[in-house]
């Protein structure tokens, strides 16, 4: 199967990611099913035989971003002939051959619904049949993507393709295509499996995962679970929060409409579900939340965050916001200062709005300009720093539970692991661990985002 250079060459990939954990999730699919080839992963861009750029559409500059490294590694080409250099994921399933136009020495381009083709679209440009540029109709079926790597502590699971929301600025629903829920059998099973590799946290991943089990069933028969949940999403987190050796369940990412009653229920008692949730919110101003479609305003959406907090109430709240969408005033943007005050968020993301080709919001005027759009980025950012310093600091002295994840990258010594509210935490190990463990951690000192401090016995000391 591996071709020409023979047996004793085994071909070395190596996958760089830009984009959301759908795509972290895709790459570390795609790297199981070329293990499963023969191939092996390699960290290093330098002794890769085959270059995979897994590709972001959400805004223009995660577009040039991988377009830029690219068009890098296609220059590279020239002093290392045998190179192969694919692009893979949501840019190329929007731009499909224009990507050969645009990226000089690209092989090949294979779109999000394609994946499952790659071993053999690598396989033809290695028998010298390319370009190959592969968006096909035919959708891969997603127990093809159901591999990961082994070793992890974490892991992320597909349970929602696609989104049918239609949120004014958005290509997701033009790359990613209609929502389509997991069976919930299937999902049990992948997970069944990574707890079987020593996985302990698992995140249920969707576009908007609260819909799960909207467009298609997913559990054959209605049913009352042991804690009494018939919706899809309680009922799923119920089945993985029981799965022995899965210490922690996340979901993401939220949608106001999808926090019911039950669901805040669901993750107040169920043990193992994390204290955490991201829930984009985008403004707080009701005009532009209107104009944006997202479904809600600044009201319903504080009530939904009061209803998991009334059940949930060390929950970590966190959110993505854009600013400078079409028609943004300053009364608006000073809206957004006060609901993410209001909804006291752990952590946010600002984006600045980029038009994308095809979405509603692109007919719009993109009438505020890259200085203000700038502007009201640092705001948002100077707030959310002393807003996550004000809520760690009533952490300094208590004691949090962290699952470690290995070695601060920063510095070897001290190691990095994340409490169930997902906030990093450095500390001193104090005697040997390893990546998985559960410690418990005297938080000394903390930051914007980052806990410090170093491990206590169970008994606090
Ligand atoms: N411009 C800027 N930000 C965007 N996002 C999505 N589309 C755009 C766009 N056109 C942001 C949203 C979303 C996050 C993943 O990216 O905040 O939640
Ligand atoms: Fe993820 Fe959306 Fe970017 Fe695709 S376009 S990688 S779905 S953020």
């Amino acid at each position: 199967m591996m071709g020409q250079q023979g047996i004793n060459h085994v071909l070395a990939v190596h996958i760089r990611t830009y984009g959301c954990q759908m795509n972290v999730r895709d790459s570390e699919a795609i790297g199981a099913l070329l293990v499963r080839q023969g191939y092996r992963l390699t960290e290093r861009e330098d002794e890769a035989d085959v270059i995979l750029i897994n590709t972001c559409s959400v805004r223009g500059k995660a577009e040039d971003k991988a377009v830029g490294k690219l068009r890098l590694m296609g220059v590279e080409k020239r002093e290392r002939p045998h190179l192969i250099v694919g692009a893979v994921g949501c840019m190329v399933q929007r731009i499909g051959r224009e990507a050969l136009k645009r990226i000089d020495g690209l092989d090949f381009a294979v779109g999000t619904h394609r994946l499952s083709a790659l071993p053999a679209v690598i396989e033809a440009i290695r028998a010298g049949r390319g370009p190959i540029v592969d968006v096909g109709e035919e959708e891969t079926e997603p127990e093809a993507l159901a591999g990961h790597l082994s070793g992890q502590v974490l892991a992320f699971v597909n349970i929602l393709l696609g989104c049918d929301r239609h949120c004014a600025y958005c290509i997701v629903p033009t790359v990613r295509g209609r929502e389509w829920s997991r069976p919930a059998e299937s999902i049990m099973r992948e997970i069944g499996a990574l707890a079987g590799d020593g996985v302990k946290e698992v995140t249920l991943l969707g576009q908007s995962v609260m819909s799960y089990g909207r467009a298609n069933v997913v559990y054959p028969e209605a049913h009352v679970s042991r804690h009494g949940f018939m919706e899809a999403l309680p009922r799923l987190l119920e089945e993985v929060s029981g799965v022995p050796g899965i210490q922690r369940v996340r979901f993401t990412s939220g949608h106001p409409s999808g926090c019911t009653e039950e669901l805040a229920r669901a993750m107040g008692e169920l043990k193992g579900v994390c204290d955490h949730l991201h829930l984009p919110v985008q403004s707080g101003s009701d005009r532009i939340l209107k104009a944006m479609r997202r479904g809600y305003t600044a009201e319903t959406y504080l009530a939904a965050v009061a209803r998991l907090r009334a059940s949930v109430p060390s929950l970590a709240l966190t959110s993505d916001v854009i600013v400078g969408f079409p028609g943004e005033t300053e009364a608006d943007f000073e809206q957004t200062r006060l609901l993410m005050d209001a909804a006291g968020f752990d952590n946010a993301y600002i984006f600045k709005y980029s038009p994308r080709e095809g979405t509603p919001a692109a007919s719009m005027v993109d009438d505020v300009t890259p200085d203000e759009k700038m502007r009201r980025n640092h705001v948002l950012l100077e707030d959310q720093d002393r807003r996550g310093l004000d809520l760690n600091r009533v952490l300094v002295g208590k004691v949090v539970e962290v699952l470690t994840e290995g070695p601060s990258l920063r510095n070897q010594d001290r190691w990095a692991g994340r409490t169930t509210t997902s906030k990093i935490t450095i500390f001193e190990p104090r005697a040997a661990i390893k990546a998985g463990d559960t410690v418990k951690v005297l938080v000394e000192r903390v930051g914007p985002q980052t806990l410090y401090g170093s491990v206590v016995g169970e008994d606090g000391i």
